[in-house]
Protein backbone atom coordinates (compact mmCIF):
# COMPACT_ATOMS: atom_id res chain seq x y z
CA UNK A 1 0.00 0.00 0.00
CA UNK A 2 1.04 3.68 -1.07
CA UNK A 3 -0.08 6.62 0.77
CA UNK A 4 -0.51 8.96 -1.91
CA UNK A 5 -0.79 12.11 1.08
CA UNK A 6 -0.89 12.47 4.87
CA UNK A 7 -1.98 15.61 6.20
CA UNK A 8 -2.77 16.40 10.22
CA UNK A 9 -5.43 19.11 11.91
CA UNK A 10 -6.25 20.64 14.98
CA UNK A 11 -9.41 19.33 16.51
CA UNK A 12 -11.44 19.16 19.34
CA UNK A 13 -12.12 16.55 21.74
CA UNK A 14 -14.95 15.55 24.28
CA UNK A 15 -13.78 17.82 27.00
CA UNK A 16 -13.48 20.65 24.62
CA UNK A 17 -9.77 20.53 24.46
CA UNK A 18 -7.59 20.17 21.43
CA UNK A 19 -6.20 17.69 20.14
CA UNK A 20 -4.93 16.14 16.80
CA UNK A 21 -6.65 14.20 13.51
CA UNK A 22 -4.65 12.84 11.01
CA UNK A 23 -5.76 11.83 7.67
CA UNK A 24 -3.72 9.57 5.03
CA UNK A 25 -5.44 9.11 1.61
CA UNK A 26 -4.79 5.53 -0.52
CA UNK A 27 -5.93 4.34 -3.62
CA UNK A 28 -8.56 3.09 -1.22
CA UNK A 29 -9.80 6.79 0.11
CA UNK A 30 -9.85 8.85 3.05
CA UNK A 31 -8.60 7.52 6.52
CA UNK A 32 -8.86 9.37 9.83
CA UNK A 33 -7.78 8.58 12.59
CA UNK A 34 -7.76 11.31 16.38
CA UNK A 35 -6.05 11.11 19.58
CA UNK A 36 -8.23 10.92 23.15
CA UNK A 37 -6.81 12.18 26.41
CA UNK A 38 -6.72 11.99 30.18
CA UNK A 39 -8.37 14.03 32.68
CA UNK A 40 -6.84 12.27 35.58
CA UNK A 41 -3.56 11.66 33.75
CA UNK A 42 -0.50 9.38 35.33
CA UNK A 43 3.03 10.95 35.78
CA UNK A 44 4.31 7.95 33.86
CA UNK A 45 2.48 9.02 30.54
CA UNK A 46 3.34 9.85 26.90
CA UNK A 47 2.60 13.19 25.93
CA UNK A 48 2.40 14.84 22.63
CA UNK A 49 2.47 18.71 21.40
CA UNK A 50 -0.45 19.32 18.75
CA UNK A 51 1.34 21.52 17.36
CA UNK A 52 4.85 19.43 17.19
CA UNK A 53 2.49 16.53 15.85
CA UNK A 54 1.12 18.58 13.10
CA UNK A 55 4.80 19.90 11.80
CA UNK A 56 6.09 16.83 12.35
CA UNK A 57 3.82 15.20 9.67
CA UNK A 58 4.45 17.65 7.29
CA UNK A 59 8.09 17.28 7.62
CA UNK A 60 7.45 13.34 6.61
CA UNK A 61 4.53 13.72 4.13
CA UNK A 62 7.22 13.44 1.19
CA UNK A 63 9.64 10.53 3.09
CA UNK A 64 6.12 8.25 3.89
CA UNK A 65 4.98 8.44 0.11
CA UNK A 66 8.09 6.50 -0.99
CA UNK A 67 7.29 3.49 1.38
CA UNK A 68 4.97 0.72 1.02
CA UNK A 69 3.12 -0.78 3.66
CA UNK A 70 1.84 -4.42 3.95
CA UNK A 71 1.60 -5.18 7.16
CA UNK A 72 1.23 -4.05 10.87
CA UNK A 73 5.16 -4.83 11.24
CA UNK A 74 5.87 -2.28 8.32
CA UNK A 75 3.77 -0.02 10.51
CA UNK A 76 5.71 -0.76 13.14
CA UNK A 77 9.20 -0.32 11.70
CA UNK A 78 7.47 3.71 10.52
CA UNK A 79 6.01 4.57 13.94
CA UNK A 80 9.48 3.26 15.46
CA UNK A 81 11.60 6.00 13.39
CA UNK A 82 8.57 8.71 13.78
CA UNK A 83 7.22 8.11 16.79
CA UNK A 84 3.26 8.74 16.58
CA UNK A 85 0.56 6.80 17.44
CA UNK A 86 -2.15 8.94 15.49
CA UNK A 87 -0.53 8.12 11.71
CA UNK A 88 -0.20 4.30 13.28
CA UNK A 89 -3.61 4.21 14.08
CA UNK A 90 -4.78 6.36 10.35
CA UNK A 91 -1.95 3.86 8.57
CA UNK A 92 -3.67 0.61 10.34
CA UNK A 93 -7.37 1.90 8.50
CA UNK A 94 -5.98 2.40 5.03
CA UNK A 95 -4.12 -0.85 5.22
CA UNK A 96 -7.10 -2.83 6.35
CA UNK A 97 -9.07 -1.36 3.69
CA UNK A 98 -6.42 -2.37 1.24
CA UNK A 99 -6.68 -5.61 2.38
CA UNK A 100 -10.31 -5.46 2.47
CA UNK A 101 -10.67 -6.75 6.12
CA UNK A 102 -11.91 -5.36 9.32
CA UNK A 103 -9.25 -3.15 11.49
CA UNK A 104 -8.71 -6.15 14.03
CA UNK A 105 -7.84 -8.71 11.88
CA UNK A 106 -4.25 -6.99 10.68
CA UNK A 107 -3.63 -7.78 14.54
CA UNK A 108 -5.22 -11.36 14.82
CA UNK A 109 -7.44 -12.96 12.21
CA UNK A 110 -8.91 -15.36 14.35
CA UNK A 111 -9.96 -12.81 17.14
CA UNK A 112 -12.96 -14.44 17.90
CA UNK A 113 -13.56 -13.42 21.90
CA UNK A 114 -15.48 -10.37 23.02
CA UNK A 115 -14.31 -8.57 26.11
CA UNK A 116 -16.65 -8.19 29.40
CA UNK A 117 -18.27 -4.70 28.78
CA UNK A 118 -17.10 -2.54 31.83
CA UNK A 119 -19.42 0.43 32.40
CA UNK A 120 -19.31 3.41 34.50
CA UNK A 121 -22.61 4.40 36.30
CA UNK A 122 -21.53 7.00 38.57
CA UNK A 123 -18.66 9.73 37.84
CA UNK A 124 -16.27 11.43 40.44
CA UNK A 125 -13.18 12.60 41.34
CA UNK A 126 -11.50 14.87 38.39
CA UNK A 127 -14.49 13.74 36.59
CA UNK A 128 -17.08 14.91 38.72
CA UNK A 129 -15.89 16.10 42.13
CA UNK A 130 -18.38 14.06 43.66
CA UNK A 131 -18.09 11.32 44.96
CA UNK A 132 -13.93 11.89 45.76
CA UNK A 133 -13.97 8.16 44.27
CA UNK A 134 -13.62 8.70 40.05
CA UNK A 135 -15.94 5.56 38.69
CA UNK A 136 -18.27 3.38 39.97
CA UNK A 137 -18.57 0.41 37.36
CA UNK A 138 -20.35 -2.38 36.64
CA UNK A 139 -20.39 -5.52 34.62
CA UNK A 140 -21.46 -8.98 33.54
CA UNK A 141 -19.75 -12.01 33.27
CA UNK A 142 -21.31 -13.45 29.90
CA UNK A 143 -19.77 -13.76 26.51
CA UNK A 144 -23.02 -12.22 25.18
CA UNK A 145 -22.12 -8.85 24.06
CA UNK A 146 -25.81 -7.32 23.54
CA UNK A 147 -26.62 -8.77 27.00
CA UNK A 148 -23.76 -6.99 28.78
CA UNK A 149 -24.69 -3.78 26.76
CA UNK A 150 -28.11 -4.07 28.13
CA UNK A 151 -27.46 -4.69 31.66
CA UNK A 152 -25.24 -1.88 31.76
CA UNK A 153 -27.74 0.17 30.99
CA UNK A 154 -30.31 -1.09 32.00
CA UNK A 155 -28.65 -0.01 35.61
CA UNK A 156 -28.06 3.04 34.69
CA UNK A 157 -31.39 4.26 33.74
CA UNK A 158 -32.63 2.19 37.06
CA UNK A 159 -30.28 4.70 39.13
CA UNK A 160 -32.65 7.30 38.31
CA UNK A 161 -35.65 5.58 40.05
CA UNK A 162 -33.65 4.29 43.20
CA UNK A 163 -32.69 7.58 43.49
CA UNK A 164 -36.15 8.93 43.09
CA UNK A 165 -36.24 12.17 41.42
CA UNK A 166 -33.76 14.05 44.13
CA UNK A 167 -31.34 15.11 41.93
CA UNK A 168 -30.71 16.43 38.97
CA UNK A 169 -28.62 13.97 36.63
CA UNK A 170 -25.96 14.97 34.22
CA UNK A 171 -23.42 13.59 32.72
CA UNK A 172 -19.55 13.17 33.51
CA UNK A 173 -17.21 13.59 31.63
CA UNK A 174 -17.17 9.65 30.56
CA UNK A 175 -20.90 9.58 30.85
CA UNK A 176 -21.46 8.56 33.70
CA UNK A 177 -23.92 10.42 36.13
CA UNK A 178 -22.90 13.12 38.12
CA UNK A 179 -24.53 13.40 41.16
CA UNK A 180 -23.55 14.87 44.90
CA UNK A 181 -23.14 11.84 46.96
CA UNK A 182 -21.09 10.28 49.00
CA UNK A 183 -18.75 7.11 48.07
CA UNK A 184 -21.02 5.36 50.29
CA UNK A 185 -23.91 5.99 49.25
CA UNK A 186 -22.82 5.67 45.35
CA UNK A 187 -22.00 1.59 46.17
CA UNK A 188 -25.62 1.54 48.35
CA UNK A 189 -27.52 2.89 45.09
CA UNK A 190 -25.59 1.38 42.35
CA UNK A 191 -26.11 -2.39 44.82
CA UNK A 192 -29.81 -1.52 45.14
CA UNK A 193 -29.91 -0.37 40.91
CA UNK A 194 -28.30 -4.06 40.64
CA UNK A 195 -30.75 -5.91 42.45
CA UNK A 196 -33.61 -4.49 41.44
CA UNK A 197 -32.78 -5.56 37.73
CA UNK A 198 -32.27 -8.97 39.15
CA UNK A 199 -29.41 -10.11 36.73
CA UNK A 200 -25.65 -11.55 38.07
CA UNK A 201 -23.53 -8.09 37.68
CA UNK A 202 -20.63 -7.28 39.55
CA UNK A 203 -19.40 -3.57 40.78
CA UNK A 204 -16.10 -2.20 40.56
CA UNK A 205 -14.59 1.46 40.99
CA UNK A 206 -11.88 3.25 40.07
CA UNK A 207 -10.17 5.13 42.71
CA UNK A 208 -7.77 6.57 40.88
CA UNK A 209 -6.22 7.79 44.04
CA UNK A 210 -3.47 9.55 43.09
CA UNK A 211 -5.79 12.66 42.11
CA UNK A 212 -6.43 13.22 46.06
CA UNK A 213 -2.92 11.86 47.35
CA UNK A 214 -0.70 14.64 48.74
CA UNK A 215 2.95 13.24 48.11
CA UNK A 216 4.82 15.70 50.77
CA UNK A 217 2.54 14.66 53.33
CA UNK A 218 2.24 11.29 52.00
CA UNK A 219 -1.25 10.69 53.30
CA UNK A 220 -4.67 10.57 51.25
CA UNK A 221 -6.78 13.18 51.38
CA UNK A 222 -10.57 13.13 50.70
CA UNK A 223 -14.32 12.83 52.07
CA UNK A 224 -12.53 15.35 54.69
CA UNK A 225 -10.08 12.99 56.15
CA UNK A 226 -6.65 12.32 56.22
CA UNK A 227 -5.49 8.70 55.71
CA UNK A 228 -1.90 7.06 55.75
CA UNK A 229 -0.96 4.47 53.33
CA UNK A 230 -2.29 1.92 55.64
CA UNK A 231 -5.30 3.61 56.91
CA UNK A 232 -6.02 3.98 52.78
CA UNK A 233 -5.35 0.08 52.47
CA UNK A 234 -7.73 -0.82 55.44
CA UNK A 235 -10.46 2.18 54.15
CA UNK A 236 -10.49 0.03 50.58
CA UNK A 237 -10.29 -3.67 52.13
CA UNK A 238 -13.76 -2.82 53.87
CA UNK A 239 -15.37 -1.57 50.92
CA UNK A 240 -14.23 -4.66 49.14
CA UNK A 241 -16.12 -6.66 52.38
CA UNK A 242 -18.99 -4.80 52.61
CA UNK A 243 -20.18 -4.13 48.77
CA UNK A 244 -18.82 -7.23 47.63
CA UNK A 245 -16.63 -5.52 44.72
CA UNK A 246 -15.20 -7.62 41.97
CA UNK A 247 -12.90 -4.61 40.65
CA UNK A 248 -10.54 -2.36 42.07
CA UNK A 249 -8.61 0.29 40.12
CA UNK A 250 -5.70 2.74 41.26
CA UNK A 251 -6.53 2.01 45.15
CA UNK A 252 -3.42 3.52 46.11
CA UNK A 253 -1.23 6.29 44.57
CA UNK A 254 0.85 5.80 41.29
CA UNK A 255 4.07 5.09 42.69
CA UNK A 256 2.96 2.48 45.72
CA UNK A 257 3.91 -1.32 44.04
CA UNK A 258 4.33 -2.95 47.54
CA UNK A 259 0.28 -1.53 48.44
CA UNK A 260 -1.16 -2.77 45.47
CA UNK A 261 0.74 -6.00 46.13
CA UNK A 262 -0.70 -5.89 50.07
CA UNK A 263 -4.29 -5.69 48.73
CA UNK A 264 -3.86 -8.16 45.85
CA UNK A 265 -2.52 -10.36 49.05
CA UNK A 266 -5.61 -9.85 51.22
CA UNK A 267 -8.20 -10.05 47.84
CA UNK A 268 -6.39 -11.36 45.00
CA UNK A 269 -8.47 -14.14 44.62
CA UNK A 270 -11.90 -12.62 44.39
CA UNK A 271 -11.35 -9.27 43.24
CA UNK A 272 -9.25 -7.66 40.49
CA UNK A 273 -6.36 -5.65 41.42
CA UNK A 274 -6.30 -3.36 38.18
CA UNK A 275 -3.14 -1.13 37.40
CA UNK A 276 -4.02 1.96 35.43
CA UNK A 277 -1.67 5.69 36.80
CA UNK A 278 0.54 2.55 38.08
CA UNK A 279 1.66 0.87 34.45
CA UNK A 280 0.25 3.30 32.05
CA UNK A 281 1.37 1.16 29.08
CA UNK A 282 4.40 1.30 29.79
CA UNK A 283 6.39 -1.75 29.20
CA UNK A 284 8.84 -1.04 31.90
CA UNK A 285 5.94 -0.42 34.79
CA UNK A 286 4.50 -3.41 33.91
CA UNK A 287 7.38 -5.77 34.41
CA UNK A 288 8.20 -3.57 38.06
CA UNK A 289 4.15 -4.71 38.73
CA UNK A 290 5.22 -8.01 38.04
CA UNK A 291 8.46 -8.33 40.08
CA UNK A 292 6.15 -6.65 42.69
CA UNK A 293 3.28 -9.03 42.36
CA UNK A 294 1.44 -5.91 42.57
CA UNK A 295 -1.76 -6.52 40.03
CA UNK A 296 -4.12 -9.22 38.73
CA UNK A 297 -5.00 -7.06 35.83
CA UNK A 298 -4.18 -3.83 33.98
CA UNK A 299 -6.10 -0.69 31.66
CA UNK A 300 -4.47 -0.84 28.32
CA UNK A 301 -4.55 3.26 27.22
CA UNK A 302 -2.29 3.21 23.62
CA UNK A 303 -2.42 6.72 23.67
CA UNK A 304 -1.17 6.73 27.26
CA UNK A 305 2.32 5.46 25.60
CA UNK A 306 1.57 6.53 22.14
CA UNK A 307 2.54 4.23 20.50
CA UNK A 308 1.27 1.16 18.93
CA UNK A 309 4.49 -1.06 19.36
CA UNK A 310 4.50 -0.79 22.70
CA UNK A 311 0.61 -1.04 23.60
CA UNK A 312 0.89 -4.46 21.70
CA UNK A 313 4.11 -5.84 23.65
CA UNK A 314 2.38 -4.33 26.83
CA UNK A 315 -0.60 -6.48 26.02
CA UNK A 316 1.94 -9.44 25.34
CA UNK A 317 3.14 -9.54 28.18
CA UNK A 318 0.22 -8.44 30.71
CA UNK A 319 -1.25 -11.66 28.96
CA UNK A 320 1.98 -13.70 29.85
CA UNK A 321 1.79 -12.76 33.39
CA UNK A 322 -1.74 -13.65 33.35
CA UNK A 323 -3.25 -10.47 34.13
CA UNK A 324 -6.62 -9.62 32.59
CA UNK A 325 -6.19 -7.05 30.17
CA UNK A 326 -8.50 -4.53 30.06
CA UNK A 327 -8.69 -1.70 27.11
CA UNK A 328 -10.11 1.63 28.25
CA UNK A 329 -11.49 4.48 26.96
CA UNK A 330 -10.29 8.10 27.95
CA UNK A 331 -12.56 11.33 29.29
CA UNK A 332 -11.40 13.38 26.82
CA UNK A 333 -12.39 11.09 23.69
CA UNK A 334 -13.03 11.74 20.34
CA UNK A 335 -15.64 9.68 18.08
CA UNK A 336 -12.46 7.42 16.86
CA UNK A 337 -13.56 4.11 17.83
CA UNK A 338 -10.12 2.25 16.52
CA UNK A 339 -9.72 0.85 20.23
CA UNK A 340 -12.68 -1.17 20.10
CA UNK A 341 -11.14 -3.20 17.08
CA UNK A 342 -7.57 -2.80 18.95
CA UNK A 343 -9.20 -4.36 22.15
CA UNK A 344 -10.83 -7.24 20.68
CA UNK A 345 -7.60 -7.98 18.00
CA UNK A 346 -5.61 -7.97 21.47
CA UNK A 347 -8.04 -10.41 22.30
CA UNK A 348 -8.10 -8.37 25.87
CA UNK A 349 -10.59 -10.18 28.57
CA UNK A 350 -12.58 -6.70 29.62
CA UNK A 351 -13.39 -3.68 28.14
CA UNK A 352 -13.53 -0.54 30.29
CA UNK A 353 -16.23 1.82 27.83
CA UNK A 354 -19.36 3.71 29.02
CA UNK A 355 -23.31 3.10 27.09
CA UNK A 356 -23.93 6.80 27.18
CA UNK A 357 -22.85 9.61 25.55
CA UNK A 358 -21.73 9.74 21.46
CA UNK A 359 -18.02 9.61 21.97
CA UNK A 360 -18.34 6.10 23.85
CA UNK A 361 -21.63 4.99 21.92
CA UNK A 362 -19.35 4.89 18.85
CA UNK A 363 -17.46 2.48 20.03
CA UNK A 364 -19.97 -0.08 21.48
CA UNK A 365 -21.79 0.23 18.15
CA UNK A 366 -18.44 -0.94 16.49
CA UNK A 367 -17.99 -3.78 18.84
CA UNK A 368 -21.64 -4.83 17.33
CA UNK A 369 -20.54 -4.54 14.22
CA UNK A 370 -17.21 -6.72 14.86
CA UNK A 371 -19.89 -9.50 15.88
CA UNK A 372 -21.40 -9.26 12.57
CA UNK A 373 -18.37 -9.36 11.30
CA UNK A 374 -17.24 -12.75 13.34
CA UNK A 375 -20.37 -14.43 13.58
CA UNK A 376 -22.24 -12.89 10.34
P1 LIG B 1 -8.60 9.78 32.44
O1 LIG B 1 -9.18 8.74 33.46
O2 LIG B 1 -8.95 9.37 31.06
O3 LIG B 1 -9.21 11.07 32.88
O4 LIG B 1 -7.11 9.78 32.66
C1 LIG B 1 -9.53 7.46 33.11
C2 LIG B 1 -9.07 6.48 34.15
O5 LIG B 1 -8.41 6.86 35.13
O6 LIG B 1 -9.36 5.30 34.00
ZN1 LIG C 1 -8.14 4.70 35.93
Amino acid sequence: MKVKKIDALEILNSAGNKTIEVHVKTEKGDFFSSIPSGTSKSKFEKFFCVEDEIKKIKKISKKIKQINFNSIADIIKFENEHNSLAISFALMKALAAKKNIPVWKLIDKKAKKFPIIVSKMIGGGKHAKYPEFQEFLVFTETNDLNEMIENNLLVQNRLKEVLNGDFIFSWDLEGGWALRITIEEAFSVLEKAIQSIDRKMKMGVDIAASSFYDKDGEMYIYNQRELNRDEQIDYVSNLIERFNLAYIEDPLEQEDFDGFAELKKRFGNRCLIVGDDLTATSVERIKIANEKNAINASIIKPNQIYSLNETIEFSRLAEKFKYKRIISHRSEETCDNIISDIGFGLGCEMFKISVRTGERVSKINRLLKIKEEVYG
